[in-house]
């Protein structure tokens, strides 16, 4: 499991098991008095939610543009809510594991602690997270097309076509689409939390879908401790101070055992 760290004047390539290594990142986070969490897929993987663009992921066997834009949605969406139907199957058969919940103990531990994630499982929610951002919306909450109200539903399966209680037009999942925009607030609540944190961490995304692709860069800019978690390296691990190879369900939780 090998550990790069680097900063403006060393690069070290250490391995988690190096002790020291583990100790300097459990006293950044023990430390910092503003901690900022980014979340992507692969937080969810070791829950057996499918990631996006791994080799199982969903747009390996999906078209983004048949199931996740507005056109689908105006052209099709029957197809669009039988998709995000089976999904809805699939999120609510799993649990959240021990990556999100030392999501949540960093929550607990520290005073000003914010989570942006661009998951829409849920699994965040369930596992007691609440100081959070769902950036690409939420699978179990639906929104009016036309009167725009939002409302929680946890029907597996949902109706297919289901209809506003109030206005009775089409509803559709409350998830933002490709060509969409994020919702109203978001982009000014992320912007503050990723300059004022000390440390920002950067769990199970493949940084390729903007906005959420540039917060490394704009919280290193305003001078955070930035350290990313995944798998494999992505197009941030460069720009990040250390960038850890592995499982976010091993890593995470490894954080935040005592000194
Ligand atoms: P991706 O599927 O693009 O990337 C998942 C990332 O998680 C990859 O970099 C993997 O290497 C990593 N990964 C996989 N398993 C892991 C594990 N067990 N531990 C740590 N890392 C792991 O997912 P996102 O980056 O979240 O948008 O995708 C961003 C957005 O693109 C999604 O929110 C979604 C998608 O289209 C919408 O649906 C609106």
């Amino acid at each position: 499991m090998p550990l790069h760290l680097d900063t403006a004047t060393t690069h070290l390539v250490l391995d988690m098991a190096h002790g020291s290594a583990l100790s300097f990142l459990k006293e950044k986070l023990a430390t910092a008095k503003a901690i900022t969490v980014l979340t992507g897929a692969g937080i969810s993987a070791d829950s057996g939610v499918p990631t996006f663009r791994g080799n199982d992921g969903l747009w390996r066997t999906y078209r983004a543009e048949d199931l996740a834009t507005p056109e689908a949605f105006e052209r099709d969406p029957r197809l669009v809510w039988e998709w995000y139907n089976w999904r809805r199957e699939l999120i609510a058969m799993k649990q959240p594991n021990a990556a999100h919940t030392a999501v949540v103990e960093l929550e607990r531990r520290c005073q000003a602690f914010w989570l942006i994630t661009q998951n829409v499982d849920g699994l965040h929610r369930a596992a007691g997270s609440r100081k959070l951002s769902e950036i690409h919306g939420n699978i179990w909450m639906v929104r009016c097309t036309r009167c725009g109200v939002v409302e929680d539903n946890r029907d597996v399966p949902i109706g297919i076509l289901p209809f506003c209680h109030h206005c009775k037009s089409l509803l559709r999942p409350h998830i933002v689409w490709f060509g969409e925009s994020l919702f109203a607030g978001e982009v000014e609540q992320c912007s503050t939390v990723l300059q004022r944190c000390d440390v920002l961490l950067v769990i199970g995304t493949s940084g390729t879908v903007y906005p959420a692709a540039g917060f490394a860069s704009m919280a290193k800019n305003a001078g955070a401790f930035v350290v990313e978690i995944n798998l494999d390296p992505t197009p941030q691990s460069t720009l990040v101070d250390v960038s850890l190879q592995g499982r976010a369900n091993d890593i995470v939780p490894l954080l935040l055992e005592p000194l």
